[in-house]
């Protein structure tokens, strides 16, 4: 048995680190399970891929290309876009630097509670200060994997897909085009897909071999012992 870990069925176990000593007085076994919920062997925490950049970088277009071709693999995915999490999730929430870190908290979050039941998570969102990278690294630390979607501001503003920059232009947004974009420190992110210098399509098989290389090497180290 892996310690620190109780099994009551074949595949299946208790994480005893989530159990924690109470009163008798509360609970006369001494014990009492402050997270509900099995640990099932060989499904462990799964990956959250985060994809980061610019507007217009392609993010939208590279992440729901990622989810198509897990599904097709059978792998469970869920996919949780910034601009859709902006909508419900934090419709509340305005766009000053600690909203958009508040906005990010959340998302991340919701990420987290994805991945522990097993399933990958594929995120998009701008991130584009320090301060939110650090508060969802801070949420989901050594299972995600930052990957930088990258392509200059003359580039995005070429694309300008949603018509947000030449709104910005026009005066009606003036969010975007003072927005800072913080250039990833040394060692940030995991993953880098140019997508300024390449194709949509060689972009996300490089994107996809990476995706999978990674799960596989996670996989490996997480198989339960014959
Ligand atoms: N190599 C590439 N990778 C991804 N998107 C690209 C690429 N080259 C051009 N594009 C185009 O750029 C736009 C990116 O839009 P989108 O995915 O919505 O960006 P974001 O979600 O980052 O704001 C799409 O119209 C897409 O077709
Ligand atoms: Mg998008």
């Amino acid at each position: 048995m892996k310690a620190g870990c109780l099994t009551l069925f074949p595949g299946m176990a208790w994480d005893l680190s989530r159990i924690e000593t109470a009163p008798r007085r509360a609970c006369p076994s001494a014990f009492r399970v402050v997270t509900c919920g099995p640990v099932w062997k060989g499904l462990q925490v799964a990956i959250v891929f985060w994809l980061y950049g610019r507007s217009g970088a392609g993010k939208t277009t590279l992440a729901n290309l990622l989810c198509r071709d897990l599904r097709e693999r059978n792998r469970p995915v869920v996919f949780i876009d910034g601009d859709l999490a902006r909508s419900g999730l934090s419709s509340d929430l305005g766009f000053t630097p600690g909203s958009r870190t508040e906005n990010h908290r959340r998302v991340a979050e919701v990420a987290r509670l994805v991945s522990e039941q097993g399933i990958t998570a594929v995120v998009a969102t701008m991130a584009p200060e320090h301060e939110q990278r650090d508060r969802v690294r801070q949420v989901l630390g050594d299972r995600m994997v930052w990957v930088h979607v990258e392509a200059p501001l003359e580039e995005c503003l070429r694309r300008d897909p949603k018509g947000l920059y030449q709104k910005a232009r026009a005066g009606k947004l003036n969010l975007l085009l003072d927005y800072p974009f913080d250039p990833p420190r040394p060692g940030e992110h995991d993953v880098v897909v140019n997508t300024a210098s390449a194709s949509v399509e060689d972009c996300h098989h490089h994107l996809l071999a990476e995706v999978l290389r990674r799960l596989g090497e996670r996989e490996s180290a997480t198989r339960p012992m014959p």
